[in-house]
């Protein structure tokens, strides 16, 4: 099929009506969208980024409105959340409408669902009328894109549209909230940090890792975000590791040497640039990445969980 690359929310929207898919800038990473209400629609999804069916996708919505056509029940602490964090990188868990496709949500009783707080996306959203059931716009087990360049070199010939916009600003995936157990829990690590979620909600915490039996959000047993070169945590960039066929990304200038560099100015940067820097040294040919460590704090959290799935074989 061949992909009409567009800057026209009207253009992308007409596709989403006509049940083809669509991906679409978002702040956090581009998704790939699909009228959350067509089943068959939907499960294009899964086959143009080769995902596991189990694996239940994130469903977009333009205001706060449209949660009712998706959730059941909005528990109180989910109120605060969502008046806090909506919209931006805050997916939140809640118990699903009965009208939501099973292929949504992976079989689930829930629905994940985020506001994304970009204009282009909102415009989007609302030119749809309803929501996108959407996850991040990579071929399964690749970085998620987070240029429409991106976009192009995963899914070009196997999806309808690609909606234009800029680079994303966050650079990682919003952060996932369980609203639906008596006490909420993180599931995913993403832009919004856990001490602004504690500001909310002091009882929050996040889910351990290592899981034993079915993980509560099924994304997480995959091998995610991972380059074709080998990813390697370190403290420091220190001689010894410079190389024409190695890459460095962190906040410490790097001695000359690499293959590929990045030095970061802040977190945000390093989140930001992290996904596209993992695709750039694919495109170069470069063997292995290191990843500088960054504190267990803030969106630190954030950047070492995605650096050590990355560096996880
Ligand atoms: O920033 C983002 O969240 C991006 C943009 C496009 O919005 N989307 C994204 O989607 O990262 P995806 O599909 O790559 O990741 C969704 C995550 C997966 O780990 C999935 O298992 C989890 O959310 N998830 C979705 N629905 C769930 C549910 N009902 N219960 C538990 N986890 C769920
Ligand atoms: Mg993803």
């Amino acid at each position: 099929m061949e992909t009409t690359i567009t800057t026209s929310v009207r253009v992308a929207a007409r596709h989403i009506q006509r049940g083809n898919l669509v991906a679409f800038p978002t702040e956090t990473v581009y998704g790939l969208g699909a009228d959350v209400f067509n089943r068959s629609a939907v499960n294009k999804i899964f086959r143009a980024k080769g995902r596991p069916s189990d694996n239940p996708l994130i469903v977009h919505i333009s205001s706060t409105g449209e949660l009712r056509k998706v959730a059941d029940k909005i528990p109180r602490i989910a109120k605060e959340l969502i008046r806090a964090f909506f919209p931006g990188p805050l997916t939140i868990i809640l118990p699903k409408r009965h009208n939501i496709p099973g292929n949504v949500t992976g079989g689930l009783k829930t629905v994940a669902v985020r506001m994304p707080d970009h204009p282009t996306t909102q415009r989007f959203l609302r030119a749809c009328g309803t929501p996108i059931a959407a996850p991040s716009a990579n071929r399964s087990g690749k970085p998620s894109p987070t240029s429409w360049q991106a976009v192009v070199d995963d899914l070009d010939g196997r999806i309808h549209c690609i909606l234009k916009g800029e680079r994303s600003r966050v650079g990682l995936e919003s952060t996932v909230v369980d609203c639906t157990t008596g006490r909420p829990v993180v599931l995913r690590t993403g832009a919004v940090s856990i001490e602004r979620l504690r500001k909310v909600c002091p009882g929050i915490r996040i889910a351990a890792r290592k899981r034993v039996g079915i993980p509560k959000s099924p994304g997480m047993k995959y091998r995610h975000y991972a380059p074709k070169a080998q990813v390697k945590v370190i403290d420091s960039p220190r001689r010894e590791i410079t190389s024409a066929t190695a890459a460095y990304i962190g906040l410490t200038r790097p001695l000359a040497g690499f293959g590929s560099a990045k030095t970061c100015g802040s977190l945000r940067d390093y989140a930001r640039f992290l996904y596209h820097f993992f695709r750039l040294c694919d495109q170069k040919g470069i063997k292995t990445i290191y990843c500088q460590r960054v504190p267990h704090r803030g969106l630190g959290i954030a950047i070492m969980d995605r650096v050590r799935r990355a560096a996880h074989r």
